[in-house]
């Protein structure tokens, strides 16, 4: 059986219909809640917050996976595990300080996640990757859902792969941005372990069955 986690991206659900989004997510074969935040100011785009986040949590019953868009993201660490995050990602981009930052979340009992921009180098990571409990790497430029997957992506992958490998950790690899089932099972086979979908599950007929298949698609791999 495939181990690939699947992510729904909340950013392409209903908002105004949030609790059954939220209640699909529970009741799918989907493995984890990607929560986005953006400020407008590190993206050109502006999600939810706090209030939010919290109305979420009351009702999601899977691993709540926070992905911040935002500047200076050490200033809301404590906020967002007070709040019941399990899974902390942080750009690289954003950090003058990552290796500090990384040790700030895990020391609110959250795991410690670092996201790339399609244009960071994985080379960067080699020093922090033994303390990188996930590592999202971005397959657009984030801000936005609906954009279309970035072909280097998976040159990407392979590469952070190795660098794992190579380094002993045990750092998860999740694609995020333009995930669907004609790039997934390619990512899957060049490393990926999560996968994050927002426009293809909430976009389609039937988002349930959509998760279905796509961990279906998966379980050879
Ligand atoms: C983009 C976000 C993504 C986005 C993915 O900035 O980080 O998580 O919601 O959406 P899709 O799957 O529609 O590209
Ligand atoms: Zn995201």
């Amino acid at each position: 059986m495939s181990t690939t986690l699947i992510a729904p991206s909340i950013l392409a659900a209903d908002f105004a219909n949030l609790q059954r989004d939220i209640e699909l997510v529970n009741n799918s074969e989907a493995d984890w809640f990607h929560l986005d935040v953006m400020d407008g100011v590190f993206v050109p785009n502006i999600s939810f917050g706090m209030p939010v986040i919290k109305s979420i949590a009351k009702h999601a019953n899977k691993t709540l996976d926070v992905h911040l868009m935002i500047v200076e993201p050490d200033r809301y660490i404590k906020t967002f595990a007070d709040l019941g995050v399990n899974v902390l990602t942080v750009h690289y981009e954003a950090c003058t300080h990552l290796h500090r930052t990384l040790q700030a979340i895990k020391a609110e009992g959250m795991q410690a996640g670092v996201a790339l921009n399609p244009h960071t180098n994985v080379d960067l990571l080699r020093d922090t990757i033994n303390d990188i409990d996930l590592v999202c790497m971005m397959s657009v430029n984030p801000g936005f859902g609906g954009q279309s997957f970035i072909e280097n992506t998976y040159d990407k992958v392979k590469q952070l792969k190795a660098l794992i490998n190579q380094k002993g950790a045990s750092t998860k690899i999740e694609i995020d941005g333009g995930v669907t089932n004609k790039n997934a099972k390619q990512l899957v086979d060049a490393g990926a372990d999560v996968l994050v979908a927002g426009s293809y599950v909430f976009g389609a007929n039937d988002p349930s069955q959509t998760i279905k298949d796509l961990k279906a698609l998966l379980s050879y791999c």
